[in-house]
C-alpha cells in the first residue's frame, strides 16, 4: 500500500514482523464511540445495548465457549459444511485471492479455508477484520502453522474494515462473513449493509456467507440459553464490561438472563432483565439510569432465514448466487455470491 493512502487513513499501523502487522484506529475514538452509544441507548424508553459491544477479552473466549455447547448448533455444523465444501469451492478460485474475514471469527474455520487456498496457492494472504484485539493472539497461531502466510489485521468495525480493504489495493478478495453473524442486523440494516459489501467488491471478488436457517422453537430457545448458563455469562458479561471501561455500577446479580424465539420476525431475541427497581451510574458517558423490576434491556438480535429468502435478499442486493451447501437436515447454508 503506498504511503499516501496510508496516511490517509486513521489508523495506526503496528508491524510485528515481516509476516504479520495490525491497523488499528486512534484509541481516543474508540473510546469515545462505547461512551456515546451506551448513553444514547440506555437514556431511552426501550433500552439497547449493541451486541458488537459483548467482544471485549472475556466475551470473545465466552463466545469461544458457547461454540463447543451441545445445545448451540451452528458453529459445528458450519464446520462441517465447511469440510465438505472444499472441492466445490476451489472451483471458484485461483492462486491470486487473498482471503477477506469479517469477524475473524473461529480460527478452526479460518483454517478449513487457508487449507482450500493452499492446494492452489504457496503464498497465502489473511486479512482478518475484527473489533475485538483477541485477534492478534489467533493470528499468532495461525501464523506459526502456515509458514507461508502473511496476516494483515484490521482492528475495528466491520464498516471501518470494509473501507480499509477498498482503499487498500487491487487484489482479489474472497470475503467471508461466518457463524450467521448477519443474523444481528435487522433485515433493513442488513440489506444496507450487504449492499456496502457489493459496493467495494470488485468485479472478480468472491463473497460467501453463512446464515443460519428457520427450524423448531425449542431447539433455538436451548441454543441460546444453554443448561450450564454460558450464554447468560457471555450476555451478563456486556455489563461488567460497562462497569469496568465506563467506570458504571451495574450489579450483575440484579439481572438475569432472557432468551425468546419471535416467530413472527424469524429471531432470537436476548435481553437482560432487570430483577428489582433499581438506579445505575455510568460515570464516564455522563448518564444515570433507572431500571423498574421486570425492565428489559435488549442486547441481540438474531435472524434465522428461509433458503428462498437468502435467495431474494442476495438479489435484491445485487448478488448474483454462485452455489449453495447446507447439511442434511438443512440447519444451516453456506452461500457463494459474485457481484452482478
Ligand atoms: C455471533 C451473532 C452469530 O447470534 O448466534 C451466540 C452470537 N449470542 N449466543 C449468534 C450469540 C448468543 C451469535 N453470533
Amino acid at each position: 500500500m503506498n504511503e499516501i493512502i496510508q496516511k490517509s487513513l486513521p489508523y495506526k499501523k503496528y508491524v510485528v514482523d515481516d509476516r504479520l502487522q495490525y491497523f488499528k484506529p486512534h484509541a481516543t475514538k474508540i473510546e469515545k464511540t462505547f461512551a456515546d452509544e451506551v448513553f444514547f441507548s440506555l437514556n431511552q424508553n426501550s433500552k439497547y445495548i449493541h451486541p458488537k459491544f459483548f467482544y471485549d477479552k472475556k466475551g470473545s473466549a465466552l463466545f469461544e465457549k458457547i461454540c463447543e455447547l451441545p445445545e448451540y448448533y451452528p458453529t459445528r455444523t458450519e464446520i462441517e459444511i465447511l469440510r465438505n465444501l472444499k472441492l466445490d469451492l476451489v472451483d471458484y478460485l485461483d492462486d491470486s485471492f487473498r482471503l477477506v474475514e469479517l469477524g475473524s471469527g473461529s480460527s478452526v474455520k479460518t483454517r478449513l479455508i487457508l487449507d482450500i487456498f493452499s492446494q492452489i496457492q504457496n503464498d497465502l494472504e489473511y486479512f482478518p477484520i475484527d473489533i475485538s484485539e483477541i485477534l492478534t493472539e489467533s493470528s499468532e497461531i495461525l501464523q506459526q502453522d502456515y509458514p507461508t502466510l502473511r496476516i494483515t489485521g484490521i482492528i475495528d468495525t466491520y464498516e471501518g474494515g470494509l473501507d480499509f480493504i477498498e482503499k487498500y489495493d487491487d487484489k482479489k478478495n474472497l470475503i467471508i462473513f461466518l457463524g450467521s453473524s448477519f443474523g444481528n442486523f435487522s433485515p433493513d440494516e442488513g440489506k444496507v449493509f450487504l449492499r456496502q459489501i457489493n459496493e467495494i467488491m470488485k468485479k472478480e471478488d468472491l463473497f460467501l456467507i453463512g446464515l443460519d436457517l428457520v427450524k423448531e422453537k425449542n431447539i433455538l430457545e436451548s441454543a441460546y440459553d444453554d443448561s450450564q448458563g454460558v450464554t447468560a455469562q457471555f450476555n451478563l458479561n456486556v455489563l461488567s464490561r460497562i462497569n469496568d471501561e465506563l467506570d458504571a455500577d451495574f450489579v450483575l446479580n440484579n439481572f438475569e438472563h432472557v432468551a425468546k424465539y419471535n416467530e413472527k420476525d424469524q429471531r432470537v431475541e436476548m435481553y437482560l432483565k432487570s430483577l428489582v427497581s433499581q438506579s445505575v451510574i455510568i460515570s464516564k458517558a455522563n448518564l444515570s439510569i433507572h431500571l423498574k423490576q421486570g425492565e428489559l434491556i435488549h442486547t441481540e438480535h438474531s435472524h434465522k432465514y428461509h433458503l428462498t429468502q437468502i435467495q431474494n435478499l442476495m438479489n435484491e442486493t445485487g448478488f448474483i448466487i454462485k452455489q449453495t451447501w447446507t447439511d442434511k437436515k438443512e440447519n444451516y447454508a453456506l452461500t457463494l455470491v459474485s457481484k452482478k
